[in-house]
């Protein structure tokens, strides 16, 4: 098949808007509003294997590997089972001790990435059961997996992940869900997410209407040589994200350090210039997170907030609001304004958007 742009400029800004359809699709038939769970037939496990299982490790490759973050988040505050994602790079390097109890999820857009689909080879080989959540139907790591979730989140051609990154946050909710059902998740619980879920792609489409707003933001801190972005909890691995995608797309460094951890070593690079993004979910954290964008500020660090709700101004120049969901399923949103700055970055610094220089879509070799 040929694609192109659909009359976008490119295809990253391109594959950006069409979230709202592709998380429709990865939630399509899946959530089951009556029994307040979702349905994953490919996952070959029945309620009772589902249980038997103590741990998750979840595996991946660049975004593939921060979406994993969100998707061990999920599972931990859904299921109450604790989850981790760790690089499959690292992960293949370590000798790894695998685990008859712990479930490992191998996560990847393409399903050929080759460090993935050796750490799948090398838990296999030591007798673990491993699932997938890919993309690309029948691609060599799907085909590895003992079952999982497809994406179903359409081609991705720009080198920079953007719709698979948030289909994969949306499947592991979804994943998230199934097991916390056959744990301890309350049936009204169940159907809040259930809603929540469904509440996405609207969402979305609200966020995305944001793009003029956050193109203005994204031009002028373009012209800052790096930027920090920070988050605590949910917001963490939102924040690898973003600052991950503004590399990548646009060369500006940036850097991503837990909220909690900025005293603790990198405050000492803030000043005038470096900005710092901070991710900040409506949750109990809040306060937490204002505090700390107020130490930035004493410091003469420029702050654009990415939340829900305005702060009072002395805690952020800027803020990117955009509508609330449920508090597990907030990072997903939080996640689409960050691709749009580092989109406009990209753009404004006229940088080859679609192929950065030195990546590749898909790493096939060692
Ligand atoms: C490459 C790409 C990244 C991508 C990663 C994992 O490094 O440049 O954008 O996140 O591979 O790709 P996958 O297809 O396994 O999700």
């Amino acid at each position: 098949a040929s694609y192109d742009t659909a009359g976008h400029a490119h295809f990253l800004i391109k594959e950006i808007s069409e979230q709202p359809s592709a998380v429709e699709r990865t939630l399509s038939g899946r959530v089951d509003e009556r029994f307040a769970t979702a349905h994953l037939g490919g996952l070959n496990l029945d309620a009772r294997e589902a249980r038997a299982f103590r741990r998750v490790k979840i595996l991946g490759c660049g975004s593939a590997y921060y979406s994993g973050e969100l998707g061990a988040q999920l599972i931990e505050e859904l299921a109450r089972i604790p989850a981790h994602a760790e690089p499959a790079s690292e992960f293949r390097y370590r000798n790894p001790v695998i685990e008859a109890d712990t479930l490992y999820i191998a996560v990847s857009q393409s399903g050929e990435t080759y460090d993935t689909l050796a750490a799948v080879q090398e838990i296999k080989r030591k007798g673990g059961r491993v699932l997938g959540v890919v993309n690309t139907v029948g691609s060599a790591i799907a085909r590895e997996c003992d079952g999982g979730v497809y994406l179903h989140a359409g081609p991705e051609i720009s080198v920079a992940s953007t719709k698979a990154f948030t289909s994969t946050a949306v499947a592991f909710a979804l994943i998230a869900l199934h097991f916390g059902r056959v744990h301890d998740l309350s049936p009204a619980d169940g159907r809040r997410i259930c809603a929540g879920l469904k509440a996405l792609p609207g969402q979305i489409r609200e966020i995305l209407a944001k793009e003029e707003e956050i193109a203005k933001l994204a031009a002028q801190y373009a012209q800052n040589a790096g930027m920090m972005f920070v988050g605590r909890v949910r917001g963490w691995p939102v924040a690898r994200e973003g600052a991950q995608k503004l590399k990548e797309v646009s060369y500006v460094h940036a850097e991503a350090y837990p909220a909690s951890e900025l005293k603790h070593g990198p405050l000492a690079l803030i000043g005038p210039e470096l900005p710092t993004v901070a991710v900040v979910p409506d949750d109990e954290l809040v306060e937490k997170n204002l505090t700390t964008m107020g130490e930035i500020r004493a410091r003469h660090g420029r702050v654009l907030m990415v939340g829900h709700t305005a702060p009072d101004p002395k805690y952020a120049e800027d803020c990117i609001l955009i509508p609330k969901n449920e508090p597990e399923l907030d990072p997903i949103l939080l996640g689409i304004p960050l691709q749009l700055l580092a989109y406009h970055a990209a753009v404004a610094l006229e940088r080859d958007v679609d192929k950065p220089r030195n990546l590749a879509k898909s790493v096939t070799v060692e």
